[in-house]
């Protein structure tokens, strides 16, 4: 799904990321209550079958009224590290513009253990993504909604693409894209 030029571009930027946002700290936790985020829907972009032999990711119904996101992948090969790329794109004119303030980089295993955005309490909560190193293995998580009120702050409002692209060792193991709107808290 990827061709050589496109993940150049996205490994250049990965260092780009590097250098400027030294990673987004495992200590440093956030917090907000300024906005809310409405999800439209969930993409999977693609997935490298070097790694990774089944991933499905869906924001999908599961009663008249409430809908969630549901993963669920399984590794071909025991993963040591895993890092993601998160870029925003705002919906800007008529267009979704690359939105870099909110760009950044963070190792995965370390954000399970400090609970950076919430990500173990919701990672336990929903499924089996709970510790490091990924096993040779298969990985669900259910009916998942991200707490938003541990986001970064100051976001401004408005319609965006957030997509996650994840890495280990700089090889390229899956990409997905999630439609929504961040929206006062106030207006919700
Ligand atoms: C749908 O599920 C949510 C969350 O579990 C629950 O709060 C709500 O009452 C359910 N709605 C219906 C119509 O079953
Ligand atoms: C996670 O749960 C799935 C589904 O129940 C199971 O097939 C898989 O083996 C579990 N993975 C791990 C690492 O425990």
């Amino acid at each position: 799904m990827y061709s050589v030029g496109s993940s150049r571009v996205m490994f250049a930027m990965f260092r780009i990321c590097f250098l400027l946002i030294p990673l987004v700290s495992a200590f440093n936790l956030f917090s907000q209550n300024t906005y809310k985020i409405e999800y439209h829907h969930g993409i999977v972009e693609g997935f490298n079958k070097q790694f990774v032999d089944f991933f499905k990711f869906a924001y999908n119904k599961y009663n008249r009224t409430a809908r969630a996101f549901d993963l669920k992948i399984r590794f071909s090969k025991k993963i040591e590290t895993m890092k993601v790329l998160l870029e925003a794109f705002k919906f800007i004119n008529n267009q979704y513009r690359s939105f870099i303030p909110i760009n950044m980089v963070f190792d995965v295993c370390s954000a399970i253990k400090s609970d950076l955005f919430g990500m173990k309490e919701l990672m336990t909560k929903s499924g089996n993504f709970t510790s490091c190193p990924i096993q040779k293995d298969s990985y669900v998580m259910e009916k998942f909604t991200p707490d938003e009120t541990q986001f970064p702050p100051n976001i401004p409002l408005g319609q965006y693409k957030f997509s996650l692209s994840f890495t280990t060792n700089d090889k390229f193991l899956m990409k997905f894209t999630v439609a929504s709107e961040v929206k006062n808290r106030k207006d919700v």
